[in-house]
């Protein structure tokens, strides 16, 4: 299975802490954001990863995560030219997919709970299996999100975007894994009312296919899509409080890497010694000492 990144788009809603950086690597606590959607997907065992951004940001992503060896991963890069919709990003990554299922989670999208990576592989397996899958999580305020309902089965019956009135309090957040053909797919969906290729446009197809399943994140997850300024504090506190109650990291690459088998301990030392003194390498270092639950 492959991995996409979407870390594009332009910020406008974070201005002025955009005007000049991307927001997908403005920081969460002690890490930049990307690094929370990188883990989401090696937590569901991808290897193979494309992060799509801007023309301008791009570099940027690849000045900070290179090839991926550093995470026992490979990465590469494309551009998106301008943010004309989630879907066009399999428009874009039509040749890296070629002929494998495919999982996108958005670059300002973060994940925290018990039992994240077995949900995830579950996907992973019935993407494989021909099924494409998206994650619900009950938000007080549905109506800024992509909106699903389903029966008491989970059967999904309908998926809205942004709805004024929405049928249900379940977010469908920006994770989504897809089998081979999502290409082909995703080039017939139409641009909305907004000119968007829009993801819910191309899930509505697995839908109407009955090929569409949801999961939902219970009461043990979190999710935050950091777009605006206060969702982006609430995420950086979060994880400032879970790392500090239990001393441990969250959401750094090299720690999954590493108990995924993915690099050595010797490799995870180099790793938190080429991040200096900062509480980042310090972590990564206890990870490496075996002082952290597992
Ligand atoms: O976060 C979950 C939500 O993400 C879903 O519930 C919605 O169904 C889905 O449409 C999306 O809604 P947003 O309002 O968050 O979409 P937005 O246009 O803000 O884009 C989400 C992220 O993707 C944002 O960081 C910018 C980036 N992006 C967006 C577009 C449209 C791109 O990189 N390229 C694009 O073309």
């Amino acid at each position: 299975m492959k991995g996409i990144i979407l870390a594009g788009g332009s910020g406008t809603r974070l201005y002025p802490l955009t005007l000049v950086s991307s927001k997908q690597l403005l920081p969460i606590y002690d890490k930049p954001m990307v690094y929370y959607p990188l883990c989401t997907l090696m937590l569901a065992n991808i290897k193979d990863i494309l992060v799509i951004s801007t023309p301008e940001d791009t570099p940027r992503f690849r000045n900070l995560l290179g090839d991926g060896h550093q995470f026992g991963i490979k990465l590469s890069y494309a551009v998106q030219e301008k943010p004309e919709g989630l879907a066009q990003a399999f428009i874009i990554g039509e040749d890296f997919i070629g002929d494998d299922s495919c999982a996108m989670i958005l670059g300002d999208n973060i994940f925290y709970g018990n039992g994240l990576g077995y949900m995830l592989k579950n996907a992973a397996k019935r993407a494989d299996d021909g099924k494409a899958s998206v994650f619900g999580f009950y938000v007080e305020d549905p109506r800024p999100f992509g909106v699903v309902d389903f029966d008491i089965t989970g059967k999904v019956l309908s998926l809205e975007e942004k709805p004024t009135n929405p049928k249900s309090n379940y977010a469908v957040t920006g994770l989504y894994f897809y089998p081979p053909g999502v290409s082909k797919l995703a080039k017939k969906v139409k641009p909305s009312v907004r000119g968007e290729l829009e993801i819910t446009s191309l899930n509505t197809m697995y839908l109407e296919q009955d090929l569409l399943c949801c999961s939902v994140m219970g009461r043990g997850f979190s999710w935050f899509d950091t777009g605006t300024i206060d969702s982006l504090m609430q995420a950086a506190s979060f994880i400032q409080m879970i790392q500090n109650l239990q001393g441990i990291i969250v959401s750094a690459p090299e720690e999954v890497a590493y108990r995924y088998q993915m690099i050595s301990k010797e490799q995870l030392v180099a790793a938190a010694q080429a991040y200096g003194n900062s509480t980042y390498g310090k972590r990564l270092l206890d990870v490496a000492s075996g002082r952290f639950i597992k």
